[in-house]
């Protein structure tokens, strides 16, 4: 039998069975370490026999009510919960360091204890008297949320045994320290046992566990990717440190849809909820101008309107810049080969930028033929035709693809006073969106359409 592997990634996680400078995994560099084996492993050859008890089986005929769900009253959160939370789940909430987390949570759990559910918030980063003087300013105050400054995993445990809330929040996982694990604070080893030892937690008592993963680059602290596959729902909080939007997204949920997002903005006061994200993602276009696009998206179940912006320039560079935010880079290299193949439009010797508005993340494929048209509307310094929207899958043929929710994606850009859409045929509109649909087959006829030829 080959040796166990005792090297694992501080990055990634990845186990690896000898020691070298750069993760295969994850191209980290510097961030493999040794690890001692949690268990030396069964001591039999096999596992079974006698030994075990038998375990009760049921059949999954058995009748069981949907969870009961405690919703917060904060609305976009308990939307990417899926519709609330869940008793004795694990929740993990990543994103990267100061993007308001510990703020989140902070007026989350407030929000429950509102509600009557009894919450403690455990920090690990802050002393107590921090996390008042936030809760002061956020105007937390009166909120039953019960406060620990604290990092060892034992002492917690007995604490959360003793006090049985309903719901604990750890802020956060990476400086959680279990004593039977002879590694450093934030080590994959340190969270993986930590993380483990309060998922199952949770589910023994009922008691719901959020966990607070901070995400760095760097890999000096373990990633909070290791957990994942531990809890029931991910949580990852985004947005641009420069932007005051932050977008929290499920990526993935037992209990309720993934790609569901809740969409905050950071204030003075901390994060206020938006209920309607495409007025706050449209609210700082100016005027139309070349390169900008509408593009009608779909956020989970809700559709999001959202502007795409590029800018196409003359590159002094022997290998011009192809720069994207908010973007899947692959994905815009091969609209550009498309454009170039199929319709004979060559971006070679120009920069190419291309940003989401509003420091939105976007991942549809629906979001390529927006794409298409900002890059098209700004190499032709054309604005694409005002009061319109686009949306529409490319294939590498060239061919446009028909989307989902096409009907919901109209509604939305009509309640925003658009008037037109642009759209691959066969597209399922519905009736009495009350939009002027202009539908295309292929990429040579949309250049054709809007951009006159070409
Ligand atoms: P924080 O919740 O501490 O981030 P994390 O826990 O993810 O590291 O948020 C820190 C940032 O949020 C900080 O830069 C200040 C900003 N902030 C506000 O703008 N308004 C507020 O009311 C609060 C509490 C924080
Ligand atoms: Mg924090």
């Amino acid at each position: 039998m080959a040796k166990a592997p005792s090297f694992t990634c501080q990055a990634c996680g990845a186990s690896h069975t000898k020691w070298s400078g750069r993760c295969e995994a994850c191209g980290a560099w510097n961030s493999i370490v040794e690890e001692k084996p949690l268990s030396a492993g069964p001591a039999s050859k096999t596992l079974g026999g006698r030994r075990g008890t038998p375990v009760m089986l049921t059949d999954l005929a058995t009748e069981e009510a949907p969870p009961p769900r405690a919703r917060s009253g904060v609305e976009e959160f308990d939307r990417v919960l899926g519709g609330g939370l869940v008793p004795a789940s694990a929740i993990l909430v990543g994103g990267d360091p100061g993007i308001g987390k510990s703020t989140l949570l902070l007026q989350a759990a407030a929000s429950f204890a509102r509600k009557g559910l009894k919450c403690i918030y455990v920090s690990g980063e802050e002393a107590s008297a921090q996390v008042r003087m936030r809760a002061a300013r956020l105007g937390l105050t009166d909120a039953p949320v019960r406060l620990a400054a604290e990092t060892n995993l034992r002492d917690i445990l007995t604490t959360l045994e003793a006090e049985k809330p309903d719901l604990a929040v750890i802020d956060s996982i990476q400086t959680m320290w279990a004593d039977n694990v002879e590694s450093a604070p934030g080590s994959v080893a340190q969270v993986r046992a930590a993380s483990h030892e309060l998922t199952s937690f949770a589910k023994r008592h009922g008691v719901s566990v959020v966990l607070v993963g901070h995400v760095t680059k760097d890999g000096q602290i373990a990633g909070p990717r290791v957990v994942e596959h531990m809890v029931d729902t991910v949580l990852y909080f985004e947005g641009e440190r420069g932007h005051q939007f932050r977008i929290l997204r499920a990526v993935k949920n037992r209990f309720g849809p993934a790609d569901e997002i809740g969409v905050f903005e950071m204030t003075g006061g901390g994060l206020a909820e938006v209920a309607n994200p495409s007025a706050l993602f449209l609210s700082e276009r100016e005027k139309p101008a070349p390169g900008s696009v509408v593009f009608a998206g779909i956020e989970g179940t809700r559709p999001v309107l959202v502007e795409l912006q590029a800018l196409v320039a003359p590159s002094p560079l022997a290998q011009p810049r192809r720069s994207v935010l908010g973007w899947d880079a692959g994905r815009l290299a091969m609209i550009l080969a498309v454009l170039e193949a199929r319709v004979g439009i060559p971006f070679a010797g120009l920069d190419v930028y291309l940003n989401v508005a509003g420091g939105m993340k976007i991942s549809e494929p629906a979001a390529d033929l927006a794409v298409a048209a900002a890059l098209l509307s700004a190499r032709e310094d054309v604005g694409v035709p005002p009061e319109t929207v686009v949306f529409g899958e490319i294939s590498l043929s060239g061919a446009l693809r028909p989307v989902s929710q096409a009907e919901n994606r109209l509604k939305e850009a009509q309640k925003l006073g658009f008037t037109t859409a642009i759209a691959p045929a066969g597209s399922k509109f519905g009736e009495g969106s009350g939009m002027r649909v202009r539908t295309m087959d292929d990429l040579v006829s949309f250049v054709g359409e809007v951009f006159g030829a070409g």
